[in-house]
């Protein structure tokens, strides 16, 4: 675990066991503020087992995705089309474990743990495939997470216009089941405080800041473009601190989950001073596996008994007010840092490959 400034190093003393960590998201109880995010880790049992016992909040599978689903329904009409309409590959189904398997997974982790466990789907359009949403609530999903990608933009579609198709693709959903609805959103809405207030209008319960993006590159000897799909990078917390700041306003009532470059307990409470009610970690359990959980709940741990907080309550007392930041003391904040020093940090760091195995034990 790295250093920390403020809160107390391991063996101190001051570490207080007995200080609950009890949270809630979106009206489900967990005993810690958090959450393993969606990734294809969670689906193995005993990965969720480990999750549990490093004292896990609450678990997200990895997403259903609409390429599967739309495969799903076509191949009954017409299976010699099915895969190039749908855009399915097999590989999709060793992801996830594909749509039937994906629930009676639901069932067994319900059945087996205790832990709410939140469904997830990724899709880009609206049709008969979101009734899935039923089968995952009626396999007992105790809520649902969306993800939603806006696709390649048409020029002739405006902002608004494009943001409409998604709140029309998140309305259809509200519609078709009742347990909580968590939206993923995307971090790059030129105005996240307003969306985050219409998401709210249309049902969603809790949102997710942020969504994940691909790795873009472009292959100069080919000459295309490359996607690829990395874990967040070390420094990417800063970004997400900046998003919770700005989506938050007097509008807003529902609970916001922190994901992006959460690393350790001190990361987890920035991101609860900056707005977060919980926080979510994917990247850094790839990296160390469930004892990244522990590392944060010990790092949390320490930061309320170094505060004196009974509770994670008591400390959410004592956030700032955010909701009523001036508008030009934000102003300053950027430009003061931008212009008191010629000295700059490089956060350049050096990258390597993770692998996990399916316990989530790093291998080199
Ligand atoms: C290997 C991997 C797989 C992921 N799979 C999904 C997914 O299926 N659905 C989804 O919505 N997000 C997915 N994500 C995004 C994570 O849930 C999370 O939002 C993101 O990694 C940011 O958190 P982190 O910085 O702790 O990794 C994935 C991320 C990684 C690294």
């Amino acid at each position: 675990m790295r250093n920390s400034s403020s809160i107390p190093p391991h063996g101190n003393g001051m570490h207080n066991v007995t200080v609950s960590l009890a949270s809630s998201f979106m009206g489900l109880k967990m005993n810690s503020p958090v959450i393993a995010g969606s990734c294809p880790l969670h689906i193995n049992m005993e990965r969720i087992r480990l999750l549990e016992n490093a004292g896990i909040g609450a678990v997200v599978l990895p997403s259903i995705l609409q390429e599967q689903l739309v495969y799903q329904s076509i191949l009954q009409s017409s299976p010699l089309e099915a895969v190039e309409r749908s855009g399915h590959s097999r590989q999709q189904d060793r992801y996830n474990g594909g749509p039937d398997e994906y629930l009676k997974t639901i069932g067994a982790i319900k059945t087996e743990f205790h832990l709410p466990l939140v469904a997830s789907m990724h899709g880009a359009s609206t049709g008969d495939w979101l009734d899935y949403a039923i089968r995952i609530q009626d396999s007992g999903a105790d809520a649902l997470e969306l993800n939603w990608q806006i696709g390649r933009c048409d020029p002739t579609e405006s902002g608004e216009q494009v943001e409409n198709r998604m709140l029309h693709w998140v309305a259809q959903i509200r519609r078709k089941v009742t347990i909580p609805l968590a939206f993923k959103m995307n971090a790059r809405f030129t105005n996240p405080a307003a969306i985050a207030v219409k998401l709210q209008n249309v049902g969603i319960n809790g949102l997710v800041l942020f969504a994940h993006r691909p790795h873009w590159d472009v292959d100069i000897d080919r000459r295309h473009w490359t996607i690829g799909w990395e874990l967040s990078p070390i420094t990417s917390l800063g970004h997400t601190l900046e998003g919770l700041v700005e989506t938050h306003s007097k509008e807003l009532s529902i609970p916001v989950v922190a994901s992006g470059g959460i690393r350790s307990g001190e990361d987890a409470i920035k991101a609860m001073i900056a707005g977060a009610d919980v926080v979510m970690m994917v990247s850094e359990l790839y990296r160390q596996g469930p004892d990244g959980v522990k590392d944060v709940l010990a790092g949390i741990q320490r930061y309320l008994d170094a505060n004196h907080l009974a509770s994670l309550e008591a400390f959410f007392q004592t956030r700032p007010d955010f909701e009523h930041r001036p508008s030009n003391s934000m102003r300053s904040e950027i430009v003061d840092p931008l212009t008191s020093s010629n000295r700059y940090t490089d956060p350049t760091p050096v990258a390597r490959q993770i692998h996990g195995d399916c316990f989530g034990h790093p291998s080199s």
